[in-house]
């Protein structure tokens, strides 16, 4: 394949170095692209003997053959790592200041991008939504990984490592291309009178995250959202967002949705039970001191899913315990998969400090033949190894 590796200006860019020498080992052919700021970091005789192609930043050289467009049309992949907060912007506005911002404008191959750059500015809300924009146009983000930063602090920034960039826009682009996926999210809520509802802790952040990254995979994706944190939702040109407030609307989306399904995943926190009455208006201390509240069982949505499923509709269900210990966690895995009727049942364990606001997850992914398939880290990683283990299973 023919790559362009772009590369602006963060420490990061000695991490490329390594990028580009594996692309090459892989069999590709490899463009380095710096901006002019990247050669402070790593300089252009390296990128020149790395990739054995000259390089160079500038739109005016060797304007004869018109290496600015040339390079973007040529390209059947294009990579930005790492990608500043700088270029980030400049992408999304379009700029074209230099041989990469023409690159990429002129280009019609994929493009992925590995941020890299202090917390405060991968949260910044300009950031925020310079990669919105980006993702909305189809360019997958990959990263930024959660750990140690330049100057010592930490968090989410850092450019993810070679083998994971390579692993993201290589081995695993496109594997889903062509399945239909649905995905539940968030937790319902279930309204006791106009102003007051039963619900959960659950943000839909897991969730938000299986449909992006198989979105990104190839999937055609259904996110059925409940009530989720904001900002969570992903926007992405294959991803479809229908919304669902009650256990009872998140069923009945379920089921019009997974009619269409390739893979169902049921990751939303559905309420259990629901109050058997919803009373019309506020319910007021006049009115009568309220100490107890009767509840109805609700329907098992995924349970039913699977039930009524077609074949080779693969189906996922989770399961967030507070176990004793490990074995019982398993135990109530194997149970539970089995009492559901479903493929696979993604379980971690959560507590109180665990597991639900956090960007972070750990999960182990039970199968009829025990674990087959376990992550920890960011919600992303784990969605991939759950994509992973679906991709295995069918
Ligand atoms: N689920 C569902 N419908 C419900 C409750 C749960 O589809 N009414 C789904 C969840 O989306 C999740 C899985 O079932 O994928 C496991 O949910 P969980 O609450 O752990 O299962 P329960 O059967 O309620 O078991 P427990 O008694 O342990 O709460």
């Amino acid at each position: 394949m023919n790559i362009v590796v772009g590369v602006t200006g963060g420490i990061a860019a000695y991490k490329s170095v390594q990028l580009v020498r594996l692309l090459i080992k892989a069999g590709h052919d490899v463009t380095v692209v710096p901006t002019e700021d990247a050669l402070r970091f790593v300089g252009l005789p390296t990128w020149e003997a790395i990739s054995r192609h000259p390089v160079t930043t500038s739109v005016h050289e060797d304007v004869a053959r018109v290496r600015h467009v040339a390079l973007g049309q040529s390209a059947e992949l294009v990579i930005v790592a790492p990608a500043t907060a700088n270029t980030i912007a400049k992408m999304a506005a379009g700029l074209a200041d230099d041989l990469l911002g023409t690159t990429l404008l002129a280009t019609t191959a994929p493009v992925a991008i590995a941020p890299a750059m202090h917390t405060e500015m991968w949260r910044h809300p300009s950031t925020r939504a310079n990669i919105a924009t980006l993702r909305e146009r189809g360019v997958q983000i990959i990263g930024p990984g959660d750990g140690e930063l330049t100057g010592g602090d930490s968090g989410p920034g850092r450019m993810l490592e070679p083998e994971e960039i390579l692993d993201a826009v290589l081995t695993r682009a496109q594997d889903l291309a062509g399945i239909r996926v649905t995905v539940s999210t968030g937790g319902t809520r279930e309204p006791l009178d106009p102003v007051r509802y039963l619900g959960n802790r659950s943000s839909g952040r897991q969730g938000a995250a299986l449909a992006l990254a198989a979105a990104e995979r190839g999937a055609d994706v259904e996110l059925v959202a409940a009530h989720v944190d904001e900002g969570v939702l992903p926007r992405h040109p294959r991803v479809r967002v229908r919304r669902a407030g009650t256990a009872a609307e998140l069923g009945e989306a379920m089921r019009a949705a997974a009619d269409s399904a390739d893979v169902v995943v049921m990751a939303a926190a559905v309420a259990d039970y629901r109050p058997a009455e919803t009373a019309e208006r506020k319910l007021t201390k006049e009115a009568g001191v309220l100490t107890r509240i009767d509840l109805v069982e609700n329907e098992d949505i995924v349970a039913g899913l699977a039930a009524r499923r077609r074949a080779g509709q693969t189906i996922v269900a989770f399961a967030a315990e507070t176990p004793e210990s490990e074995s019982e966690l398993l135990d109530r895995a194997r149970r539970k998969r089995e009492r559901k009727g479903v493929d696979l049942l993604v379980v971690n364990e959560v507590g109180w400090e665990r597991g639900f606001e956090s960007g972070e997850n750990a999960v182990q992914i039970v199968g009829e033949a025990g674990v087959v398939g376990a992550a920890s880290g960011t919600k992303r990683q784990v969605a991939d190894a759950i994509w992973d283990a679906v991709a295995g299973f069918r």
